[in-house]
């Protein structure tokens, strides 16, 4: 059976469930990082507020990407809500789960990319991908 090609307009729809996964990402960790209290609250709060950067730098990537393609970009986060809580423990289970979705999403983004053929936004996104890697295991060390 042959593969089914991957086309503009499905990566389009990949690339923007990952951007409103980055959008979501930004007002999580600005929350958190807003909210952490107690001793943690030195580290915790610059932690969060570089997580905040980083996902500002991702969506950045990925909107270009969707501009590059012709697509238009979402302006809406993802709609799976966010947990308020003082407990910093929860901020880093949350943000854990956040960094694996985000993982996989962009793990299945590659291979489109992939097909596509365009080199250059590979990287661009392969860069990403590690980012994501990082933070979640970054996130598993802290949780312990
Ligand atoms: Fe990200
Ligand atoms: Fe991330």
């Amino acid at each position: 059976m042959l593969k089914k090609m991957v086309n503009n307009d499905e990566l389009i729809v990949a690339l923007n469930n990952a951007l409103a996964w980055e959008l979501r990402a930004i007002a999580m960790y600005a929350h958190y990082s807003a909210y952490v209290s107690g001793i943690h609250r030195l580290q915790l709060s610059v932690f969060f507020n570089n997580e905040v950067t980083e996902s500002i730098a991702h969506a950045s990537t990925v909107r270009s990407a969707i501009v590059k393609l012709h697509g238009k970009a979402t302006t809406e986060r993802a709609e799976d809500p966010i947990l308020h809580s003082m407990d910093f423990r929860d901020m880093l289970e949350e943000a854990h789960k956040t960094e694996l979705k985000a993982s996989e999403t962009y793990g299945k983004i590659l291979p489109m990319v992939e097909q596509i053929g365009d080199s250059e936004l590979f990287d661009a996104l392969e860069v990403i991908y590690f980012d994501e890697l990082r933070s979640v295991e970054e996130l598993r060390m802290m949780l312990g």
